[in-house]
């Protein structure tokens, strides 16, 4: 069942001025989500942004009818819905595209986030703990500010944090975290989600290690259910729509200009 409504804002918290999570409510019964799956939102009466924007669905409280986006500022429409005020409305489409694999074979799993891609892995870590699964979280970003939800992740597995000015954590890029050459590195699968070069960047390294890998990629989206085609990636079986046959792939079902 999809859900198009307009929403209650009931929360916005910034943790930078780019950085922020959203918090609305629900005029009906929230349907099951599950991690990776995202959300079309209207950005109303804002001259220059026609179409709605895609985000990972961050969290969800059924029983209060709330749910939850953590929103990264990069133009118009990012920065605008920052600026509702409680009590305004949004309109809503989700839960839209696939989900993640969770698996009851895998034992120990690594998630890997960079920026924005944080946001579809509080859900996946609740289905981690869930099903008994250890998980670690590895998160990077530009500098500490970018870091953001370390506590929350931390309800669901270990934390490991990288920035490139070295702020918080270790220094480099994600990548380039002890983590992937401690001789203790043995994961049944990894989960990444952010800029397309970190993604290459994991996929490679799971690869080499041949470990399953999971990607949600954030192609730019216009109708966000399978019509335009805007969103189309490359695979091994041809052109595939990352809004309805994604946003999550096997990196190795990718056709990746590597
Ligand atoms: C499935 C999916 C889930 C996403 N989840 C989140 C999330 O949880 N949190 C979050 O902050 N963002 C998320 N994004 C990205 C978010 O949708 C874009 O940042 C947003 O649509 C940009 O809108 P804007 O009006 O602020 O920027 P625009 O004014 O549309 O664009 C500003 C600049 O950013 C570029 N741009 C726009 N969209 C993207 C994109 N998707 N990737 C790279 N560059 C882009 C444009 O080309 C332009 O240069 C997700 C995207 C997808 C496809
Ligand atoms: S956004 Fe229209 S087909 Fe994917």
């Amino acid at each position: 069942m999809k859900v198009v409504a307009d929403h209650k804002v009931v929360n916005i918290q910034y943790f930078s001025e780019e950085n922020y999570v959203i918090q609305m409510e629900s005029p009906v019964d929230i349907p099951k989500i599950k991690p990776g799956n995202f959300a079309e939102i209207k950005v109303d009466n804002t001259p220059g942004v026609f179409l709605r924007r895609p985000f990972s669905i961050l969290d969800v409280d059924y029983e209060n009818k709330l749910i939850s986006f953590y929103v990264k500022v990069i133009g118009k429409g990012t920065r605008y819905i920052g600026l509702y005020e409680i009590g305004d409305q949004i309109n809503l489409i989700y839960p839209l595209g696939n989900s993640f694999t969770v698996s009851d074979k895998d034992r120990k799993v690594l998630i890997v986030g960079g920026g924005s891609g944080i946001a579809p892995f509080i859900l996946l870590g609740k289905e981690m703990v869930k099903n008994g699964i250890e998980a670690t979280f590895l998160i990077g970003g530009r500098s500490q500010r970018d870091i953001i939800l370390t506590k929350e992740f931390a309800k669901y597995g270990d934390v490991l944090v990288t920035t490139e000015d070295g702020s918080l954590g270790e220094k480099g890029l994600v990548t380039q975290h002890s983590v992937f050459i401690s001789p203790q590195f043995k994961y049944d699968r990894i989960y990444a989600c952010g800029p397309d070069p970190m993604m290459k960047a994991v996929a490679i390294i799971a690869q080499q290690k041949e470990i399953t890998c999971e990607v949600s990629l954030e192609n730019t989206m216009a109708c966000g259910f399978g019509i335009c085609l805007c969103c189309v990636t490359a695979t091994q079986e041809g052109n595939k729509r990352v809004c309805l046959e994604g946003p999550v792939f096997n990196s190795r079902y990718l056709k990746w200009q590597i």
